[in-house]
């Protein structure tokens, strides 16, 4: 794909702009005859502080959406800005450099690194920006794992972990930078409802003390029933955008936002 000129869009991220803008995003998956238009014109638009789920049926496309708004993958077509930054405009080191500061990604399967503690793994983004060695900057990793439930866990090795221990040192993992946008490709997709719930918490807790922007790709009903707007996705495009009253507390008694277990 060629580079484009920068759109008239200051680079430095604007006081003003959304989060995150997607236009036209058009992506193509596959080679030969079995190439197909995976994303088929999806435009979005993120608001500081929105938290927000995608949902859709397997194979719609949602994945391949999150990893061109988390600028790890890029369009055939279309434009992703993330804080007025037009991430055409932006080679891939850079592309690399704005994303660790800028947003935190959970991937659907967590990429643990085996041979290193839960506290390292949660770290490591900061190593990437010559940080995450200090005793304020373990102490916060420190303090992640706490609010996930894993503050007597934080020397364990990944196989020491559960599956759903994995999954929440891998989304503490994602908010050590502090992101402005927070990307997550269904997070409780392995969890209990238990675990799931934990993880929901987070993620309002979060929100709520941090401003964080959240979009989450998930399958959980409870999950999008508590959330402040619901994308749809399918088939490559977004065919609902419904927004609920901010500080929504929707869901039946097993909902994520009732307290108690
Ligand atoms: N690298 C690839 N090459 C070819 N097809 C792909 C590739 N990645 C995903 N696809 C196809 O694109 C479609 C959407 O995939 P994906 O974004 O993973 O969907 P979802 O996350 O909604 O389940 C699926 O049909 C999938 O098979
Ligand atoms: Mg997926």
């Amino acid at each position: 794909m060629g580079w484009r000129e920068p759109a008239s869009v200051p680079l430095e991220p604007g006081e003003n702009a959304p989060v995150l803008q997607a236009t036209g995003l058009v992506r193509r998956l596959g080679s030969g005859a079995a190439a197909r238009e995976v994303l088929r014109g999806v435009g979005l638009t993120l608001k500081a502080g929105e938290f927000a789920a995608l949902t859709g049926p397997s194979g719609s496309g949602k994945s391949t959406l999150l990893y061109l708004l988390g600028g790890l993958d890029r369009p055939d077509r279309g434009e992703v800005r993330i804080a007025g930054t037009p991430l055409s405009a932006v080679h891939d080191d850079d592309l690399a450099r704005l994303r660790n500061r800028l947003v935190g990604f959970v991937y659907q399967f967590h990429f643990l690194l085996p041979e290193f503690s839960a506290l390292d793994n949660v770290l490591m983004p900061l190593w990437a920006r010559g940080g995450g060695r200090s005793r304020a900057d373990r102490a916060w990793g420190k303090e992640l794992l706490g609010w996930m439930g894993l503050g007597d866990k934080t020397g364990k090795l990944p196989r020491e972990l559960s599956g759903g221990e994995q999954q929440r040192v891998a989304v503490a993992r994602a908010l050590v930078n502090r992101p402005q946008l927070l990307l997550a490709d269904e997070p409780t997709g392995n969890l209990d409802s238990a675990n799931a719930r934990m993880v929901y918490q987070l993620f309002r807790r979060l929100h709520q003390e941090q401003g964080q922007t959240i979009l989450v790709v998930t399958h959980d009903p409870r999950w999008a029933a508590a959330s402040d707007r619901v994308l749809r996705l399918l088939d490559g495009r977004i065919v609902a955008d419904e927004r609920r009253a901010a500080g929504n507390t929707a869901g039946d008694a097993d909902g994520f936002d009732q307290g108690g277990s």
